[in-house]
């Protein structure tokens, strides 16, 4: 095999293969991560949703099972206070499904994600993880600091130039260019949550003339195509949500994963009403209904908790139709295959395309 064009994302991690497998609340488990370190790329999980308890139980299951480095992802937003007017309308809107599911009424809006504080700083940083990643921001440099300090590596999310040059300034040691093409949370966190609406395709060579640090492409990476494609931009290496989602490793419910792998690009949406917060997923009736009827979702997250429960519902009988399917537009290109076994094939692909150009 040739090498990879540059290294610095590597060297910088301690990885062999610049590609990241994506943290994704909800999917990601610790076999998945594993399954990606041991293969020579960095496994990540999802830990925005995960008690302190359970990050800790995760984070054990890594470090015994993870012969490389490995990270593990929390969110970064602020606990906005519920207005009851707003809610009640919101509940009135869903009343019509938790009718239809036999769910009763719909719940009262709370924060269901714990905030990276005090208490989960303590935790981490007693557990010194290799590798710490951020979505929506970056908590205060005190904590990047702490973490820094035991020798962790800090990543975070940028959808805009100008998230870039701040969480360059804040202290991070690599950046995240999430273009819109991504699955999931967009991790817009400067001005309005909206705005961060660029292509990875013109993001990644604009945040790499931007900031000294590694850039990681995101958004859209689902093959060794585009992995090649993410190195002539200029970016160092690339993190894949998508792309991974299909993997037997992940938590991901059947039809879910049925779906992901026959659609289209133009078949999947960035909707704020499922969280609250714009997100891509696949269309399906609920995104298309609550978009037809102009409702406004609650603030990120209080809107994720009154929806939830139709999305537990829907899981347990088996309908798509209100179900949260998050997926980026390469949905199409994801494989069925193990974490290992695909970062692998995406590596080797991706060297055999570079070294054909
Ligand atoms: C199912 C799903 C869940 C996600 N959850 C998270 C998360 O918990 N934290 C995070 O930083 N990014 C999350 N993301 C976004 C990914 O980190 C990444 O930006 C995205 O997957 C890249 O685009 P792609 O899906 O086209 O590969 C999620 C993406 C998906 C598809």
């Amino acid at each position: 095999m040739t090498g990879w064009p540059r290294t610095d994302l590597c060297d910088l991690l301690g990885i062999e293969h610049p590609i990241i497998q994506a943290p994704m609340a909800g999917a990601t488990t610790p076999a998945v991560a594993v399954a990606v370190s041991n293969a020579g790329g960095l496994g990540s999980l999802g830990c925005a949703a995960k008690t302190p308890d359970q990050v800790r139980e995760d984070v054990a299951a890594l470090q015994d099972g993870a012969n490389h480095a490995f990270n593990i992802n929390f969110f970064v937003h602020d606990v906005p206070e519920p207005n009851a007017e707003d809610e009640a309308a919101m509940q009135q809107r869903l009343a019509p499904y938790y009718a239809e599911l036999g769910l009763g009424e719909a719940p009262t809006a709370r924060s269901m994600y714990p905030i990276f504080g005090e208490e989960m700083l303590e935790v981490v940083t007693k557990l010194t993880p290799p590798v710490v990643s951020f979505h929506f921001g970056l908590p205060d440099r005190a904590i990047i600091e702490g973490l820094k300090s035991v020798g962790t590596v800090i990543l975070a999310s940028a959808t805009t130039v100008r998230e870039a040059i701040v969480l360059e300034a804040g202290g991070v040691d690599a950046i995240i260019a999430q273009g819109l093409e991504a699955g999931g949370h967009r991790g817009t966190f400067l001005g309005d949550i909206g705005s961060g609406n660029i292509g990875t395709f013109a993001l990644v060579p604009q945040v790499a003339d931007a900031v000294k640090l590694p850039v990681i492409a995101a958004g859209g990476v689902a093959d060794g195509r585009a992995i090649a494609a993410a190195f002539a931009l200029g970016a160092s290496g690339v993190q894949m949500g998508t792309a991974f989602l299909a993997c037997p490793e992940m938590q991901m419910h059947p039809l879910h994963r049925e779906l992901l792998l026959k659609t289209l690009g133009e078949e999947t949406q960035v909707t704020r009403s499922i969280s609250g917060r714009p997100a891509r997923a696949i269309v399906n009736r609920y995104i298309t209904e609550m978009s037809e009827s102009g409702a406004e979702p609650l603030a990120f997250p209080l809107q994720y908790s009154v929806v939830g429960s139709l999305n537990v519902a829907s899981r347990k009988n088996n309908s798509t139709d209100l179900m949260v399917m998050w997926a980026g537009q390469g949905a199409a290109l994801s494989k069925v295959l193990p974490a290992g076994e695909l970062l692998t094939k995406l590596a080797e692909d991706a060297q055999a395309v570079l070294a054909r150009m």
